[in-house]
């Protein structure tokens, strides 16, 4: 593990797989580790061997804790206010990747760590883990996208209880409340879990994902008619793609299609 890039970097098949690796601290975000997310983040985007991502965390007691409460204690507010703006600006490429994100939650995903979640597009939990934004609880708000990106998952109501209250998840109930799509079952390795439940993207067709990734994520900030007319925008690339015309002719074949993402 190195303290200046603590995420180990792992390339399975054509999903990469990101590890917050400070266990001793329970993976939690060192500016260091912020950085190193955000800089894989921009680099996958212009990496062809990778159709999807996995984010997790080292050991099985934490995904990640949130901030480093221990890296804060040094920083007067003005280094709080830089940190928020850190994470803002390296979250942003996880979010708006143009590649499915995962978080395998294989432990606790607390404050900046469950922030971090929100900002994937799917997430699978431990059957252990625990989700929570405590931030309330110390004095502050999630300032890392979760008041916003929280309510979108799981509904206004449901948002405030758990921030108000700093109220923690089990995975079976993040699990009904819509906030994870997957419980792992005991015993089973969640990174292995959600590689074999995301195997549909890595040999799916990259072009339509993205777009429908770009389409779907803009749904909630815009008007229904200015939606429409995105999905529009969005089904011309996977209109002029050859992947379209591999699927059509796979089809007729009776064979699984070869995406190229072309
Ligand atoms: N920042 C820095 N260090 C952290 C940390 C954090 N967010 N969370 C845990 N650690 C450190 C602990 O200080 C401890 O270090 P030590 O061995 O030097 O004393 C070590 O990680 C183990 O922590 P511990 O609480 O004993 O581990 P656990 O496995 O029993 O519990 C958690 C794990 C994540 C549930 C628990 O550590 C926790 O609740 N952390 C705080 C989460 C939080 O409030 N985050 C901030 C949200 S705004």
């Amino acid at each position: 593990m190195s303290e200046s890039f603590p995420v180990r970097i792992e390339q399975r098949g054509a999903v990469a797989i990101w590890t917050i690796d400070r266990e001793a601290r329970r993976n939690a975000l060192s500016r260091a580790a912020v950085l190193a997310l955000g800089k894989l983040a921009r680099d996958a985007e212009t990496n062809a061997s990778i159709r999807a991502i996995i984010v997790t965390g080292a050991g099985n007691l934490a995904f990640c804790a949130g901030a480093d409460l221990k890296e804060r204690q040094a920083m007067d507010e003005n280094a709080v206010r830089a940190q928020l703006e850190l994470y803002r600006s390296e979250f942003l490429p996880i979010d708006r990747s143009s590649k499915p994100v995962v978080a395998a939650i294989n432990g606790a995903a607390l404050g900046g760590g469950l922030e971090l979640a929100l900002t994937c597009d799917l997430r699978v939990a431990a059957a252990h883990a625990r989700l929570g934004l405590p931030e309330t609880s110390l004095g502050v708000i999630p300032g890392a996208g979760g008041t916003q990106r929280l309510p979108r998952i799981v509904g206004e109501g449901r948002a405030k209880e758990m921030i108000l209250l700093a109220r923690q998840l089990t995975a079976e109930e993040a699990l009904a409340w819509g906030l994870v799509h997957r419980v792992t079952p005991a015993g089973t390795s969640v990174v292995d879990d959600a590689l074999e439940w995301i195997r549909p993207i890595a040999d799916g067709a990259p072009i339509a994902q993205a777009a429908a990734l770009a389409a779907i994520d803009r749904a909630f900030d815009v008007t229904i008619d200015v939606g429409l007319e995105l999905e529009k925008g969005s089904y011309e690339k996977t209109l002029v793609s050859e992947d379209r015309r591999e699927a059509l002719t796979a089809y007729a074949e009776k064979r699984a299609a070869r995406f190229q993402g072309k």
